[in-house]
């Protein structure tokens, strides 16, 4: 059904400015003042409300076996979530263990998002591995339109790359002109310090920070950057969280490495207190890297406002308080790592960020959709509001009042890391290529809908 929104006042990264939006087979087709309806088509009223392109996350974690456990959201739950929170499009990891093939372990996460997702999707394809048959299976998956790699320098074992492949899967990319994101913390480092901690008797939740500081991360970015610059490779520190880190990153770029930035609502907003309640209570509060001291927060703003931080993702990876956190309750080492924000990324960002005045509507709109759709090969399609974008829009109630609590979200996991917390604002209408997909915090769309975007790589330079 053709969708007539009217009135709203439209913010994209680079303009605000009033008008309707007028959206028929799954695009924008017209944007004017004063446009008339056809007949049959629903007509939304946007006067007061803010209509913003949809949302991207970035990073995120559906399907994920992990730490001996899998996370609890599927694409159903997960993609409902993301769409009553304002977010259209998911990228999520795709993360075999080094005992699969790249090819096979890309299969597998598509099997588990199509005919499944309401939201539109596409993945950062893990390169867990590379061996004799790893490239030309990488190249087949970009051939599939899959134009990013996702690499991890931790979790030795598990997903870590060593140094070999490391190069050889950034010389890859180079050729193909595909961007690596990657989990930058230094694994050896992590592996010695949790083993002296654990053998000190210091088990609780609280030092998972200890096994992982600022300078753990900073020395993964640096690993990463000094790579990139021989190879020519352009890389993405995903979950970016301190200082330390932003600085090496900062750095690097200066001298002509290209390498982008992404933190996480998490590290903007809570700190390494959480990680330290008592009762095993911080156990909700354990993701890597960790939740940083409270002066982070500052430097990850405005690294946000002055463009030396592109992106804001969740990382989202959900794990049951009740029966998954406490496979960790004796080693914190042993604690699935993740702290589910899916569904709240847009309005914490929106509450924290531009009711706050750290960031303008503009760089709301820019750092949560359209670097994203810029940096992955998703735009023009996706992260703005333009003749002949896909009708992706989140109309936002300002004047929206709630509270987050488990009990009314939509992920489907057993705690909210932000239970209590006050919102002001949230979207009211969420579509997905025209169709409406949420409407003021519930799922209105279509399991199953939600397509596979097909990205042609564009990190040639
Ligand atoms: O703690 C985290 N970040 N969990 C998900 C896996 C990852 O490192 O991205
Ligand atoms: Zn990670
Ligand atoms: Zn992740």
């Amino acid at each position: 059904m053709p969708l007539l929104i009217k009135n709203g006042r439209i913010v994209t990264a680079d303009s605000d400015f009033t008008a309707d939006i007028f959206c028929e087979g799954e695009t924008i087709t017209r944007i004017g003042r004063g446009l008339d309806a056809p007949p049959g088509a629903e007509v939304i009223d946007a006067s007061g409300k803010l209509v913003f392109p949809g949302f991207i996350d970035p990073h995120v974690h559906i399907y994920l076996p992990f730490m001996g456990t899998f996370s609890k959201d599927t694409y159903e739950t997960g993609s409902k979530a993301a769409l009553v929170g304002g977010t259209t499009t998911l990228i999520e990891m795709c993360c075999p263990s080094r005992n699969d093939q790249a090819l096979a372990g890309f299969e597998l996460w598509m099997s588990q998002a199509a005919g499944k997702s309401a939201c539109d999707f596409t993945f950062h394809m893990g390169v867990t591995k590379f061996d004799g048959s790893t490239e030309s299976q990488l190249r087949e998956i970009v051939a599939r339109g899959n134009s990013s790699f996702k690499i991890f320098l931790a979790y030795k074992g598990a997903f870590g790359i060593d140094d070999t492949e490391l190069y050889r899967t950034l010389k890859l990319a180079r050729e193909l002109g595909v961007i690596v994101t990657a989990h930058c913390e230094n694994e050896t480092l992590v592996a010695e310090r949790s083993r002296e901690l654990l053998a000190a008797g210091i088990t609780g939740p609280g030092a998972h920070h200890e096994s992982r500081p600022p300078r753990v991360e900073a020395e993964g970015v640096h690993h990463l950057c000094t790579f990139a610059e021989l190879t020519g490779a352009h890389v993405y520190a995903v979950h970016t969280s301190c200082a330390e880190a932003l600085d090496v990153a900062v750095a690097a770029r200066q001298r002509g490495v290209k390498v982008w930035v992404e933190t996480l609502i998490q590290y903007l907003v809570l700190d390494k207190t959480y990680a330290e309640r008592p009762d095993f209570e911080g156990a909700k509060y354990v993701m890597s890297p960790p939740l940083r001291d409270a002066r982070n927060q500052a430097v990850m703003w405005n690294g946000l406002a002055s463009g030396l931080v592109n992106t804001v993702a969740t990382d989202h990876a959900p794990f049951d308080f009740k029966t998954q956190k406490p496979m960790g309750r004796d080693d914190f080492t042993k604690i699935p790592n993740g702290i589910p924000s899916l569904e709240e990324r847009v309005n914490l960002l929106y509450m924290h960020g531009v009711r706050t005045g750290r960031l303008s509507l503009q760089t709301f709109v820019d750092v949560a959709s359209t670097q994203a759709a810029k940096l992955f090969g998703l735009f023009p399609r996706k992260g703005t509001i333009a003749v002949g974008s896909d009708a992706d829009l989140v109309v936002f109630d300002p004047d929206y009042r709630g509270t987050i609590s488990a009990i009314t979200q939509t992920m489907a996991v057993d705690y909210s890391a932000f239970e209590g917390w006050k919102i002001e604002g949230r979207p009211s209408i969420v579509t997905v290529r025209g169709e409406v997909a949420a409407r003021d915090g519930k799922f209105t769309g279509t399991i199953g809908r939600g397509q596979f975007l097909k990205r042609e790589p564009t990190h040639h330079g």
